[in-house]
C-alpha cells in the first residue's frame, strides 16, 4: 500500500485503467452471442447483456478512506452481466463478478506483485492477475474448485485448443458406436451406486462411457481439461437441482426426459467453448507471466505458503451457514474420484454445521485463525481486500463488515479504505431481519503491518517470525 501519496496516485492511475477496462468489458459482452444449450434453446449465459437481477441492484454507496470510491465502483454490479473468457466456464457458487477483480488489482498492485485468493473458488482473482501480468496464487480445499481454477487459468493456443476439442468429438462418436451396439459401459466406479439414484438410466451408461474414454487419454493436460469439461455437465444432467441447490432434488415438473446423445453434444459444445476462451486469454497475457500456482490446503493453515510468499491478497470469504460446498460438489468427487474428505471436515461455515451449534462463532474463530495465517504469509506492508455481505442468523441481520473489522483486530491489520453497497432484499424473512439498516456488501481494504507498527491490540495474536529472521 505504500505511503498516503502513493495510495492516492495509485487510485488516481487506477480510477482511469479500470474504467477502460470496464467499459471495454461491457462492450465486448454486449457484442457476445447467444448461447444455446442442450436442448438447442437460448441459454442466458456467457456474452449476452442481460439486465441486472434486482437482488443485485446498487441502491446506494457507502465509502471511506483515500480508496473507498474506487473499492466502490469494484463492488457496483454492472448492468452487463456476462462472463467473459474463462470465467463463464464450469457453474460455481457464491463467485466473484470478474469486475471486481480487476478493478481492485488495477488499484492496489504494482507490476510484479504475487497476487493470492486464499478461497479462489472457480479462480476469478487469478484469471485477472494474469491479465494484468501478476504472477498468481490460489488455494482452495475444495478439490472441485482447484479443477475448474486450473482450467480458468490454463492457456492454449488456438490449435491446441481444435486438437483438445477434436478429442472431444472423437470420444463423442465412441460413445455413440458403443451405444448403437448396446456394449455396456464399464468402469471402476468407487460410488457407482450413488450416481445411479441421480440419473435416467440412458443417461448415466453415456456419462460412464465418457468418463472410462476420458480416464484413458494419455495426455495429462487434454484428460484433466475433459475430466473439468465433464464436470461442468454432472450436475446439469442429473436429477439434482442448479448447483446453488444441490443435494435438492428437482421436482418432477422440472426433470424432463432428456434425449439420447444430449449429453455428449454439450459435452463437445462446452469442450469448444472452454479451449477457446482458453486460448482468448492466452492472447491477453505477457508471456514472461508465469502461470497461476494452485494449492488444495485449508487456508488456516497454508502449509506450503511461506512468511511473506505474497504481496497482495484478494478474497471472499465462505459465509456462515449459506453454503455447503461439500454438498454440492460431491456428486462432481464421486464420478471424478476426487477425495472430498479435507474438505468434509475443514469447510469453512458450511450450512450443514448450523444445527449442530457450530455457526457464527466457529466461523468467527475460523476466520480469525485464516486471517492470521495470512498475516504470515503477506508480506508487511501488503493489502488484503475482502469482499463480503450481510447475513442472517437466527433471524437476526448481522453486519459483515462489523464482522470483519472485529476477526482483523485480533492480527496485525489496519483498515485504511472501505465500500459498502446496499442491495435489494425479496424474502419476508429478509426484509424482517434488514428492515433497520438493509443488507450491504462490503469490500474492506487492510494492510499488513509491519511487526514494528503493532496492532490494534497491542499485538495480541501478532504471528511471530520464522526463525532466524
Ligand atoms: C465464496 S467462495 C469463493 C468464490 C470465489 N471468490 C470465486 O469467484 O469463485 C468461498 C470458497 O471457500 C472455500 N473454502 C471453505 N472452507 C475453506 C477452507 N477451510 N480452506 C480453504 N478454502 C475453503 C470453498 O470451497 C469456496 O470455494
Amino acid at each position: 500500500m505504500g505511503s498516503k501519496s502513493n495510495v492516492r496516485r495509485r487510485a488516481a492511475n487506477s480510477r482511469r485503467t479500470a474504467r477502460g477496462q470496464r467499459n471495454g468489458a461491457e462492450r465486448g459482452a454486449a457484442a457476445g452471442k447467444i448461447m444455446r444449450n442442450a436442448a438447442g434453446k437460448p441459454s442466458p449465459s456467457r456474452g449476452v447483456r442481460r439486465r441486472r437481477s434486482f437482488s443485485q441492484q446498487n441502491l446506494a454507496l457507502e465509502t471511506e478512506g483515500a480508496l473507498g470510491s474506487l473499492l466502490g465502483e469494484a463492488l457496483r454490479t454492472p448492468e452487463a452481466e456476462g462472463y467473459i473468457l474463462t470465467h463463464a466456464f464450469h457453474p460455481y457458487p457464491g463467485r466473484f463478478h470478474y469486475l471486481l477483480p480487476r478493478t481492485v488489482l488495477a488499484a492496489i498492485t504494482r507490476p510484479g506483485e504475487r497476487v493470492f485468493d486464499p478461497f479462489m473458488g472457480g479462480g476469478t482473482t487469478l484469471v485477472e492477475a494474469l491479465q494484468q501480468g501478476l504472477p498468481a496464487l490460489g488455494n482452495d480445499l475444495n478439490p472441485v474448485a482447484v479443477l475448474v481454477a486450473r482450467e480458468r487459468t490454463r492457456l492454449r493456443t488456438p490449435t491446441e485448443a481444435r486438437m483438445v476439442t477434436a478429442e472431444a468429438q472423437r470420444i463423442a462418436v465412441q460413445v455413440e458406436a458403443l451405444r448403437r451396439e448396446k456394449h455396456p459401459p464399464r468402469m471402476e466406479q468407487r460410488f457407482q451406486h450413488r450416481l445411479a439414484a441421480h440419473y435416467q438410466p440412458h443417461l448415466l451408461a453415456e456419462l460412464m462411457q465418457w468418463m472410462r474414454l476420458i480416464e484413458a487419454l494419455p495426455d495429462d493436460d487434454r484428460r484433466e481439461t475433459l475430466r473439468a469439461v465433464f464436470s461442468s455437465a454432472a450436475v446439469k444432467f442429473s436429477n439434482l437441482a442448479a448447483d446453488s441447490q444441490q443435494g435438492v432434488p428437482r421436482s418432477s415438473r422440472i426433470a424432463k426426459p432428456i434425449g439420447k446423445g444430449a449429453a455428449s453434444r454439450f459435452l463437445v459444445d462446452k469442450c469448444g467453448e472452454l479451449t477457446r476462451a482458453q486460448a482468448a486469454l492466452a492472447k491477453r497475457i505477457a508471456p514472461e507471466t508465469p502461470p497461476a500456482e494452485l494449492y488444495g490446503e485449508d487456508a488456516r493453515l497454508l502449509p506450503s505458503l511461506g512468511w511473506g510468499a505474497v504481496d497482495c491478497i484478494l478474497t471472499s470469504p465462505p459465509y456462515p451457514g449459506t453454503y455447503d460446498y461439500y454438498a454440492q460438489h460431491r456428486l462432481r468427487m464421486d464420478w471424478l474420484g476426487l477425495d472430498g474428505q479435507a474438505l468434509l471436515e475443514g469447510e469453512i461455515g458450511a450450512r450443514r454445521d448450523r444445527p449442530a451449534g457450530r455457526g457464527d462463532d466457529s466461523w468467527s474463530a475460523a476466520l480469525g485463525d485464516t486471517l492470521l495465517t495470512l498475516a504470515r504469509v503477506l508480506r508487511p506492508g501488503g493489502a488484503l481486500a475482502l469482499a463480503m455481505g450481510d447475513w442472517i442468523s437466527a433471524d437476526h441481520a448481522v453486519d459483515a463488515r462489523a464482522a470483519l473489522t472485529r476477526i482483523a483486530q485480533r492480527g496485525p491489520w489496519r483498515l485504511e479504505s472501505r465500500a459498502s453497497v446496499r442491495r435489494a432484499v425479496h424474502s419476508r424473512k429478509e426484509k424482517k431481519a434488514y428492515a433497520k439498516r438493509g443488507k450491504w456488501e462490503h469490500l474492506l481494504l487492510f494492510t499488513r503491518l509491519a511487526a514494528a507498527e503493532g496492532t490494534a491490540q497491542g499485538g495480541r495474536g501478532r504471528p511471530r517470525p520464522p526463525p532466524g529472521t
